[in-house]
């Protein structure tokens, strides 16, 4: 596995409608954390122009829209979204391996410059209940496990995944595919709405490669020095 700074595997999720106060959430933590995570939220209020924005501040830009659609239309917006030099965005593994393929053909497109393709498995909004309802067979785990084989076959670089499923997707996928996690709150910051949570350090030490965390830094008072104390207890585990 490549060595990712302390600061790299921080992925802030600054989720708000409000370009004001994710533009200033931008300009401080610009070199604080690895890239600010956009998602649908931030994109559909402001869109291309306001993630150019963003990045505009000196930040990489995780562009989390989840495409989920056939193949072309997916490989449509992906190469649309080339046009923003993000870093990393994101699909729904569930969209098959020929959406897959697709997604990562297009990236490639990119050359050098290629975006990250991460792919979610199941939201974990979704029970057991959940999945029965819409016709799946099988336990969350054992859906989690084929659709992160189904991403790792498909040349998807990651996936995005529950703290807790962090350590057998190491085991079952080896030291090369990306795991991004959110679901992580520090011990001394709120849990807010997230359960079945990590710390920062428990995470890292688990094989997470990244880490997504929005409101530990977005609502503290002071999101820059959340952010550093985020990344020294990272340093701390990975030693
Ligand atoms: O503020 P907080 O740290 O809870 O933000 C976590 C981010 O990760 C949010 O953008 C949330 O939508 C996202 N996320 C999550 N759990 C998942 C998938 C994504 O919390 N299973």
């Amino acid at each position: 596995m490549t060595e990712i700074s302390p600061i790299d595997r921080i992925f802030c999720a600054v989720d708000t409608p409000e370009l004001d106060d994710a533009l200033m959430l931008a300009d401080l933590l610009a070199g604080e954390v690895g890239a600010i995570k956009l998602g649908k939220e931030f994109f559909t209020a402001h869109g291309p122009d306001g993630v150019k924005r963003i990045a505009d501040c000196g930040n990489k830009i995780f562009l989390d829209l989840k495409f989920h659609d056939i193949p072309n239309t997916v490989a449509g917006s992906i190469r649309a979204a080339l046009r923003l030099n993000c870093a990393v965005m994101t699909v729904h593994a569930s969209g098959g391996p020929a959406m897959l393929k697709a997604a990562c053909d297009t990236a490639a497109e990119a050359g050098e410059k290629r975006p990250k393709i991460v792919a979610v498995t199941v939201l974990t909004s979704m029970d057991e209940s959940d999945l029965a309802a819409v016709g799946q067979q099988g336990s969350a785990a054992e859906q989690v496990l084929r659709l992160a084989r189904l991403t790792e076959a498909s040349g998807v670089d990651g996936v995005v995944c529950s703290p807790h499923e962090v350590a057998s997707l190491r085991r079952e996928l080896g030291d090369d595919f990306a795991l991004v996690v959110p679901g992580i709150r520090p011990d001394w910051a709120s849990e807010d709405d997230q359960k079945r949570i990590m710390t920062p350090a428990e995470a890292a030490a688990a094989g997470a490669n990244h880490l997504v965390i929005g409101r530990p830094i977005t609502r503290s008072d002071d999101p820059v020095s959340a952010a550093r104390r985020i990344a020294d207890e990272i340093a701390e585990s990975v030693l």
